[in-house]
């Protein structure tokens, strides 16, 4: 009898403790230790990239945080610095940095008007948003590839560099975060102003995404944070260039069709990361609906303190204190306008605007944007918080 029982507990116990394991994965699993952070996309990222390598961001541009332009289209942190800061590291430097940079804890390849696709008109010739960077996100893998292997060339050659540049075992470990995908969307509307043929180019956005996920996984990166794309009908820049009828604006005074646009790249990102889980068995992929927290925040304007949710703070003309010629993320800080010399400032009160410059959000706005996502809320899969990330847990239904 004695014996028959052990007999059932060895039997049933490892049974029992694979369960326990797979229904509380939470309990069971760590926090993430990264040693890095390496980071891909547009300007919603950006910590310095397009002002290194063309010319420098301009005041007011940093006002809010940095006390000066910080290369970042903001008027002071992003979601990246958020992030980063939450995870106890310093900012990111570019890659593009030449001057000071260290890279011990990552580096970001994000570059302002950054696309997936190739673009069609480089910045510095057309300024944004009639311009895309010269750095999509083929340029910023490749980059990232001559960086690790420098990295680990420099890292074992030279004792001078040993404490700017990442150790090689830290490369599987570190957190990939992207975020891109608004540039193509914009970049679709400025060169076929259709709807149809943008939502129909969307497929082909997914696949070059997928692509360079695969080829970063390939060099050893197993930990993703994936940003999907906010509403890009609640942007001063495409309400501005694309305006709508009072029937395609909804509550919030947003474009509807231009946000359906989002949605169905979304939609199609939440297919694509869905192939990447099972073609990369050893990846752990979290998909953050930033679209729904950014979304939020209109919705929620009044509550959160935002007057005019849908104007520019700093930027010129219009309806929504926007005009392409003359921005905030441009190359001019004053112009004259039927005679009369305008100079561009910052709005008054900067914490009461979600929009810093008509395409760039405000670090008030960014700061719940990333506090909302850091809980894991808005997580796929499912209360998935940073520090959770690099676990494999099971998906919410595809
Ligand atoms: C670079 O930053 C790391 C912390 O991430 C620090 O330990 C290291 O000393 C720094 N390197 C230099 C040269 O300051
Ligand atoms: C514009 O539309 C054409 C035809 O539908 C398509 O081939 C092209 O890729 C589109 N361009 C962009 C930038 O979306
Ligand atoms: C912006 O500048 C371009 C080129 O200089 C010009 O063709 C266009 O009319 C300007 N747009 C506005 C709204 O002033």
């Amino acid at each position: 009898m004695k014996s028959l029982n052990i007999n059932i507990a060895a039997y049933f116990l490892p049974l029992f403790c694979a369960f326990a394991f797979l229904s509380s994965p939470v309990f069971t699993a760590e926090t993430c230790e990264y040693p890095a952070l390496f980071n891909f996309g547009d300007s919603n990222s950006d910590t310095g990239s397009m002002s290194a390598a063309f010319a420098s961001k301009l005041p007011p541009n940093g006002d809010a945080f940095f006390g000066r332009p910080s290369g970042r289209v903001s008027n002071g942190r992003l979601v990246i610095d958020f992030l980063a800061e939450s995870l106890g590291k310093p900012f990111l430097h570019s890659y593009l940095d030449s001057m000071a940079a260290n890279f011990s804890h990552g580096a970001s390849f994000s570059t302002s008007g950054s696309t997936i696709t190739p673009p069609k008109y480089l910045i510095p010739v057309y300024f944004v948003p009639h311009g895309w960077s010269p750095f999509p996100l083929y340029v910023q893998f490749v980059q990232f590839t001559q960086f690790k292997d420098r990295s680990e060339m420099i890292y074992n050659q030279d004792p001078n560099f040993k404490y700017t540049v990442p150790k090689k075992e830290h490369f599987s470990k570190a957190l990939y975060t992207i975020d891109i995908g608004q540039n193509d969307i914009g970049m679709g509307l400025f060169t076929n102003n259709s709807i149809e043929a943008v939502k129909a180019s969307v497929p082909n956005m997914m696949e070059g995404l997928k692509s360079h996920i695969k080829g970063i996984y390939s060099l050893g990166a197993r930990t993703f944070w994936i940003h999907n794309t906010g509403p890009i009908g609640c942007l001063p820049y495409i309400l501005t260039n694309f305006p709508v009828s009072d029937k395609d604006t909804d509550s919030a005074g947003c474009s509807i069709p231009h946000n359906e646009i989002s949605k169905h790249y979304n939609y199609k990102l939440k297919e694509a990361v869905y192939e990447l889980r099972r073609e990369l068995p050893s990846s752990a992929i979290t998909l953050v609906d930033i679209y729904s927290v950014k979304y939020s925040i209109y919705k929620e304007a009044k509550s959160l303190g935002f007057k005019e949710p849908l104007k520019a703070c700093c930027g010129y003309g219009g309806k929504y204190n926007y005009g392409d010629n003359f921005t905030c993320f441009g190359i001019e800080t004053s112009k004259t306008i039927n005679g009369k010399k305008i100079a561009l400032k910052s709005c008054e009160n900067p914490r009461e605007r979600i929009s810093w410059d008509g395409i760039h959000y405000s670090e008030a706005a960014d700061k719940i944007v990333f506090d909302r996502i850091s809980t894991g809320a808005f997580s796929d899969p499912p209360n998935t918080p940073p520090s959770m990330a690099c676990h494999q847990r099971s998906s919410s239904k595809n």
